[in-house]
């Protein structure tokens, strides 16, 4: 079911065990991710702000193969608001999510502009706003990590479901040794 499916990932904990070959002991390592989960009206002002903007977005989602309506919002260091939402494509990879649309259109729009802060909500099947909160997938981590890198601060990702709201620290948090440089 989606809850155990959420548990797992956002449980709190990912651990990461590096096998040292030829030794008896292991050398283990552990990331761990905090968040808060909140209700609506414990947001700030600002972030209340952006979670309407990320809902909102929703209704202008193109999903017509998978019905999976999805919002995105960045505030920016200019005190500009983008919005952007998955746009589906028949060939379906030519798709995109609605974080890899806002940070995209966010940079082109506003090149010079840090990003602040991240929302994101969706609307599933039923119409309704879903009763989990959906994380970003793994390719959005990636290209929201880079602006995140750009602003040179973290960016607080806040995941929005019907009636509670995951408060993320950072994009980084979200993606365990991400790929930063080569
Ligand atoms: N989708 C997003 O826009 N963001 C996410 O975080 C997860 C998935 C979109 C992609 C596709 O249009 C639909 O949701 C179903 O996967």
């Amino acid at each position: 079911c989606r809850d155990a499916r959420l548990t797992r990932r956002f449980g709190s904990t990912f651990i990461i065990h590096e096998h040292i070959p030829y030794n008896s002991a292991m050398n283990k390592k552990q990331v761990t991710l905090e968040f808060d989960e909140l209700a609506y009206d414990e947001l700030s002002a600002a972030e209340r702000e952006l979670v309407e903007m990320a809902r909102e977005a929703t209704f202008r989602s193109y999903a017509p193969y998978s019905q999976f309506r999805v919002g995105a919002a960045i505030e920016l260091s200019n005190g500009e608001r983008v919005p952007g939402s998955n746009q589906e494509n028949v060939a379906y990879p030519s798709g995109t999510c609605a974080e890899r649309s806002a940070c995209f259109y966010a940079h082109a729009r506003y090149p010079d502009a840090k990003f602040e802060r991240i929302a994101i909500a969706a609307r599933g099947t039923d119409g309704e706003f879903t009763p989990t909160p959906t994380a970003p997938c793994g390719a959005c981590r990636q290209a929201l990590l880079e602006y995140e890198q750009l602003a040179g601060h973290d960016v607080p990702v806040l995941l929005a479901a019907a009636d509670k709201v995951y408060r993320l620290p950072s994009v980084r948090s979200t993606l365990p040794l991400a790929f930063v440089e080569f």
